[in-house]
C-alpha cells in the first residue's frame, strides 16, 4: 500500500472491482481502514477497498498486484528483498487455493526478476507451477506522483509481459473490463521486455531533463538567450516533443536516480558500461553545483551569508523530498558556511528528519525571506509564483534571487537582482 499500490487499488475499487489492499504496516492499514488516506475516502465508504495486514486474504481474489518497493542497495544495485518476502507470503497463502490465481508484478524490477526471482519463489512457496492454475505477468506502471490517479485512469499504454498466454489474457481481460472502450494500446511482450520498458522510460525522461539542463548551462553564457524559448522551439519537432524540457536544479524523486543506478549497475554487471546513463546522473549531480555557483556569483563568498531556500519537495504538490535537488544544494551551501533558512508548504517535517536542527525551518514564505542575503527558488510551488518583487524587497537584507525553477518573468522582477537557470542576462554573461 505504498504510492503505487494505494493508487492502483483505489482506481480499481472506484470502478466497482472488489479490491483488497494488503500491507505489513499496521499503521498504514489502520489509516486506510479509517478512511484517512485522502485519495480513498469515497472508495472506502462504499466498502470497495478493504485494507488488511493479512496476506491470506488475497486468496479470495482473482489477481494480486505486487507493488512493494525496490530500493537501492548501497552499491546502487536493486534490493529485491521486499519482492521475495511478499511473493513468499502470497505463495504460502495460495497453497490450498483451488481456483486460478494471477500474480502481477507492478514493482519496478530489473529484467529477469519476474522469471528468475518471483517465479521460483512463488512456485516453491505455493507448491504449484505456472500454468493452468497459476499465472504470472510483469506489468510496469508509469504513474507520476501528484497525478497518479489520473495517470492510472488515462494511461498512454499498458505493457504486459508474460511467458504464457493465459496470464496475459486474464490481465488483458481485467483491463478491458476496467477501461471499456477507452482501453489504451495493450503491448504484449516477454516479462524481460516489460521490465526493461519501465527502465527505458525513466532513463529517457531523466536524460531529457539532464539534456535541457546542459543546454541551459550553455545558454547561461550567452546574453539574450533563454533556454525556455529554446525548449519551446525544439519541442515543436514531433521527434523531440515539448514535455520534460523544463530546465531546473536537477531531477529528484524516488525513481529516476534509483532506476538509473540500477540500470547502470545491471549493464556493468554484464560487461557493458552505459556511459550515456552515467552522464545523465553526473549532469544531474553537477546541476546542484551550478545553483550554488550562481549564488556565489551573485552574493560573493557564502561564509555566514543567510540563504533562504524556497521549496524542499522534489517537485510541487508533494511532501516527498526523496533525492530532492534541495538536499544536494543545501548540503553544498552549508559546506561553504552559509546559514540556511528553508520553507516548504508541505515538506518541512520530512526535511526535519534529514537535517535536524542544522538548518532553520521557517513558518511561511515571508518569514523565510526575513533578513536573507539571497533567496533560491528550489520548487515550483504556486505560492512562490505569487510572490512579487516588493515581497522580496520588503523582507530581505538584499533582494538577490536565484530562480532555479524558472517560475518568474524576469521583466517583472527588474528591481531585484534576479538570476535564472538558463537565462543569459547582460550582467550574468560570466556566470558559471
Ligand atoms: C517518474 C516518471 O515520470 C513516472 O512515469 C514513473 O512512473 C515514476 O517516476 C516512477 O518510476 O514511479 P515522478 O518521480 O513522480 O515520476 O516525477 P516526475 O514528474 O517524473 O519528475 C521527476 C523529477 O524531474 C522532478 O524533480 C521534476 O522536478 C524534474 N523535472 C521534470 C524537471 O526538472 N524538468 C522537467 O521538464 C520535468
Amino acid at each position: 500500500m505504498g504510492y503505487v499500490g494505494l493508487c492502483t487499488a483505489a482506481t480499481f475499487a472506484s470502478r466497482g472491482i472488489k479490491t483488497i489492499g494488503i500491507d505489513i504496516d499496521e499503521d498504514r492499514i489502520g489509516q486506510i481502514q479509517r478512511g484517512k488516506a485522502p485519495l480513498h475516502e469515497p472508495v472506502v465508504k462504499r466498502k470497495l477497498l478493504k485494507a488488511t495486514t493479512d496476506t491470506s486474504e488475497a486468496v479470495s481474489t482473482d489477481a494480486s498486484f505486487l507493488t512493494v518497493g525496490t530500493p537501492s542497495q548501497p552499491d546502487g544495485s536493486i534490493d529485491l528483498s521486499y519482492i521475495k518476502n511478499a511473493t513468499e507470503s502470497l505463495g504460502q497463502a495460495l497453497q490450498n487455493k483451488q481456483r486460478y490465481h494471477l500474480l502481477v508484478v507492478k514493482s519496478t524490477v530489473i529484467p529477469g526478476t519476474t522469471s528468475k526471482t518471483v517465479r521460483p519463489v512463488l512456485e516453491q512457496s505455493s507448491g504449484k507451477t505456472i500454468g493452468p492454475g497459476l499465472g504470472l505477468c510483469a506489468n510496469p506502471e508509469f504513474l507520476k506522483e501528484g497525478t497518479a490517479i489520473s495517470d492510472a485512469l488515462h494511461p498512454d499504454k499498458i505493457v504486459i509481459g508474460s511467458n504464457d498466454k493465459k496470464s496475459a489474457n486474464q490481465l488483458t481481460r481485467l483491463y478491458r473490463r476496467f477501461y471499456g472502450t477507452k482501453l489504451p494500446p495493450v503491448i504484449l511482450t516477454s516479462p524481460e521486455t516489460a521490465e526493461l520498458v519501465k527502465y527505458a522510460s525513466n532513463a529517457f525522461l531523466a536524460t531529457k531533463v539532464s539534456y535541457i539542463n546542459t543546454i541551459a548551462n550553455i545558454a547561461q553564457y550567452i546574453p539574450g538567450v533563454d533556454v525556455n524559448q529554446i525548449a519551446g522551439a525544439i519541442g515543436h519537432d514531433p521527434r523531440i516533443g515539448p514535455l520534460f524540457l523544463k530546465a531546473g536544479p536537477g531531477y529528484g524523486g524516488s525513481c529516476f536516480h534509483k532506476d538509473l543506478q540500477a540500470l547502470i549497475h545491471y549493464g556493468r554487471d554484464h560487461g557493458y558500461d552505459p556511459v550515456l546513463l552515467a552522464a545523465t546522473e553526473e549532469t544531474n549531480e553537477q546541476q546542484a553545483d551550478k545553483v550554488v555557483g550562481l549564488t556565489e556569483k551573485l552574493v560573493g563568498p557564502l561564509e555566514s551569508k543567510r540563504i533562504a531556500v524556497l521549496g524542499l519537495a522534489f517537485k510541487k504538490d508533494t511532501d516527498d523530498i526523496r533525492e530532492a535537488a534541495s538536499i544536494r544544494v543545501i548540503d553544498r551551501l552549508r559546506k561553504k558556511g552559509a546559514k540556511i533558512v528553508a520553507y516548504d508548504p508541505m515538506a518541512v517535517s520530512s526535511f526535519e528528519n534529514v537535517f535536524g536542527n542544522t538548518i532553520e525551518l521557517a513558518e511561511n514564505r515571508y518569514t523565510a525571506l526575513k533578513e536573507a542575503d539571497c533567496a533560491i527558488v528550489m520548487t515550483e510551488w504556486d505560492e512562490f509564483k505569487k510572490l512579487k518583487a516588493r515581497d522580496y524587497i520588503a523582507n530581505m537584507r538584499e533582494p538577490n534571487v536565484i530562480d532555479a525553477r524558472r517560475i518568474y518573468r524576469p521583466e517583472e522582477f527588474e528591481q531585484l537582482n534576479l538570476v535564472a537557470i538558463g537565462l543569459g542576462s547582460l550582467n550574468q554573461e560570466r556566470a558559471s
